[in-house]
């Protein structure tokens, strides 16, 4: 089912109620875009939805409701995501978060791989179909420079005392792991995926899951206590979201306005492919609770 003027230019952003994601969100509502806001708690999601269209004038918002840990979430919010846009223009992976120790999701999964790694992988896969018949269609995914090798061995946390930056910088280097491979994918399609690291800013990253104190000591050590707002953290997403030079643009790693240098594990194109058949393996359904196979499977692959 549609919801007015097909023509409209259509985003979906995940992690819309807070920092950054509230921020680029506010950012599309403005500039006339349709906006759907990925959020995990509606009370939350409904609080920034009233913010956005009090500072945008906007009436095209609309609030979907997932929680990223959770595949069963994931596909019902993505049939969702189908039925209320009949087209999807941009889609951009910006929901993140750490946590302080070792959770599972409800597929038994390690939380921090689940929600910055699977959880795009699954939504970004569930809406090809319909960013490709939107095309040209850009993704944008929102990575990081606290990235940490995969141990592929162990990318569950079973055999390793938990480390939650490492934990946290192994999902994010996930984030580029599949935009590469995905771009590889994607060729000739018309749907362009690129990341991005949007710099430090000021937010609640991690502040949900009870993580938030490791990340304002690291960031007060490293900036003192000049941190940008997220809003001006935005632009670097919404160029790569908007300009026009970009339209062809797929696979590359940007800071502001420019590339940058990407660890050289995620320039391992067997790397990528290697993350990506995990990542189906861990994403095909069902996947039972407590079910380690796959994951046993995926340190073979
Ligand atoms: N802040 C920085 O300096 C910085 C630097 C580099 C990269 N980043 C990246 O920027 C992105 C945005 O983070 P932020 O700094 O703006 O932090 P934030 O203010 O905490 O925003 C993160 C968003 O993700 C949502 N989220 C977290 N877990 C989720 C889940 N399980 N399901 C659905 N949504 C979930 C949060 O929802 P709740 O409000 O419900 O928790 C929130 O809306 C992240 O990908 C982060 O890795 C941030």
């Amino acid at each position: 089912m549609s919801t007015g003027s097909e023509r409209k230019t259509t985003a979906l952003v995940t992690g819309a109620n807070s920092g950054l994601g509230k921020a680029i969100a506010a950012a599309l509502a403005a500039d006339g875009t349709r906006v759907g806001l990925l959020v995990r708690d509606r009370a939350r999601g409904e609080a920034a939805l009233q913010d956005i269209r009090a500072s945008s004038g906007s009436d095209d918002l609309h609030l979907f409701v997932a929680d990223l840990a959770d595949q069963t979430a994931i596909r019902a919010v993505a049939r969702a995501v189908q039925q209320r846009f009949e087209r999807l223009h941009l889609l951009v992976n910006n929901a993140g978060t750490a946590f302080p120790e070792r959770r599972l999701s409800p597929q038994g999964i390690e939380c921090a791989l689940a929600v910055n790694h699977l959880g795009p992988f699954l939504l970004t896969t569930l809406l090809l179909d319909l960013l490709k018949a939107s095309a040209p269609a850009r993704i944008v995914n929102v990575g990081t420079r606290i990235t940490t090798a995969l141990d592929f061995e162990d990318l569950n946390w079973e055999r390793r005392p938990y480390r939650m930056l490492q934990a946290y910088g192994q999902s994010k280097l996930g984030n580029l792991h599949f935009t590469f491979e995905l771009a590889r994918r994607l060729q000739g399609s018309g749907v362009t995926v690129n990341c991005v690291f949007p710099g430090v800013f000021k937010s609640n990253l991690g502040g949900t899951d009870g993580a938030q104190g490791v990340f304002l000591k690291l960031f007060a050590r490293l900036l003192g206590w000049a941190i940008p707002s997220p809003e001006r953290a935005a632009r670097r997403v919404l160029y790569l979201a908007n300009a026009p030079a970009l339209a062809e643009t797929s696979g590359q790693y940007f800071g502001n306005r420019k590339t940058i240098a990407a660890p050289a594990q995620a320039l391992d194109a067997g790397a990528n492919r290697r993350l990506w058949r995990i990542s189906e393996a861990l994403t095909a359904e069902p996947l039972a609770q407590g079910d380690n196979d796959r994951l046993g499977a995926s340190r073979r692959g």
